[in-house]
């Protein structure tokens, strides 16, 4: 396993690769149109399988190049027009809700395919995962991507310190400095509500052009520059505060939804603070604990119908493992 930030080593195939999820703190929307994001990568992995193959293959359908864009895609900017290969992936992360899947799925496979492609390091595995995805997805920052390559918690444009890489879109760029990890223990909680990230994005855009859009991305702006400082100072109670106003600027651009706010007043007796994390439209809440009520909370969003998962910083990003 690779140590944070190292370069990915050059490999021959067969090769495996794994990728931690991610739960978006501070920011999410807003990071799209350039405002500041607070993430972390979480303790549930995207793991792939690669060798050498007579097709290509993703879990054994030869018709994944077509069908599935984040395979089609990393063939298309990872793997060029190199040989057929037959690939395995492995997910305990839960799809379409919020926490990374797609983002594992692109930072695995970039993995492996730069190792098999001589080998690559942190700032170009974060710029070509996310262009795995952006070519998937069509819309989206670099923030998923970004943090499941770096691993630990990261800033998007935000943030004290040296960036330590600039990931470029067509008319963005997104610059990454390191947050130190509080030590904290949060739950992530599916509401089981698949939504699609890609409209998600294009309404709010929609909703930015309002004649307040403006002054709500400038409040989204400052609730993430209070929250990355707030997180890098391990002060709860600020950050308990800023996730709740976070999450009423969520609810005024449209992607709360009842199920996540049913989820929130569910966790209220236990939690310092809650929001969606995400898209939204459904998928997953973020909660900071009661510390000592950790397995309380779970408790009561499993009774309330989520699917709840403790969770902890994992400090490293994405990177080789030994094949199976
Ligand atoms: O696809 P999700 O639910 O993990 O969320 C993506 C976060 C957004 O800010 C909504 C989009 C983006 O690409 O940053």
């Amino acid at each position: 396993m690779s140590e944070p930030l190292s370069p990915i080593p050059p490999r021959t195939l067969p090769v495996a690769a794994r990728a931690p999820g991610k739960c978006i703190v501070f920011g999410e929307h807003a990071v799209v149109h350039g405002a500041p994001e607070l993430v972390f990568a979480i303790d549930l992995h995207t793991q792939v399988f690669v060798r050498p193959s007579d097709r290509f293959r993703l879990n054994s359908d030869p018709e994944a190049p077509r069908r599935n864009p984040y395979f089609r895609a990393a063939l298309e900017s990872a793997w060029a027009s190199r040989p057929p290969v037959d690939v395995r992936a492995v997910s305990r992360i839960p799809r379409s809700a919020g926490l990374g899947s797609s983002a594992a799925l692109a930072a695995a496979l970039a993995v492996a395919f730069g190792a098999a492609s001589g080998g690559v390091g942190r700032a170009e595995l974060a710029q070509r995962s996310f262009e795995i995805e952006r070519g998937a997805q069509g819309v989206g920052s670099a923030g998923d991507t970004t943090a499941v390559v770096g691993g630990g918690y990261l800033a998007i444009n935000g943030g004290p310190g040296e960036p330590l890489w600039t990931v470029r879109g067509e008319q963005r760029a997104w610059e990454v400095r390191r947050v130190e990890d509080p030590g904290w223990v949060w739950v992530v909680a599916h509401s089981g509500i698949p939504r699609s990230t890609g409209d998600a994005v294009r309404a709010v855009s929609r909703r930015l052009e309002a004649p307040d859009g403006p002054d709500l991305l400038a409040e989204f702006a400052r609730v993430a520059t209070d929250g990355i400082r707030a997180v890098g100072r391990g002060d709860r109670g600020s950050v308990a505060e800023l996730l709740r106003r976070n999450q009423e600027l969520l609810r005024e651009v449209g992607v709360s939804h009842p199920r996540i706010e049913e989820l929130i007043r569910a966790a209220a007796s236990a939690a310092e603070g809650a929001k969606l994390t995400g898209a939204g439209a459904g998928g997953s809440i973020v909660v900071l604990p009661v510390p000592g009520k950790e397995t309380e909370l779970v408790r009561r969003l499993a009774r309330a119908g989520a699917v709840p998962f403790v969770v902890r910083p994992e400090p490293l990003g994405a990177g080789l493992i030994e094949a199976p």
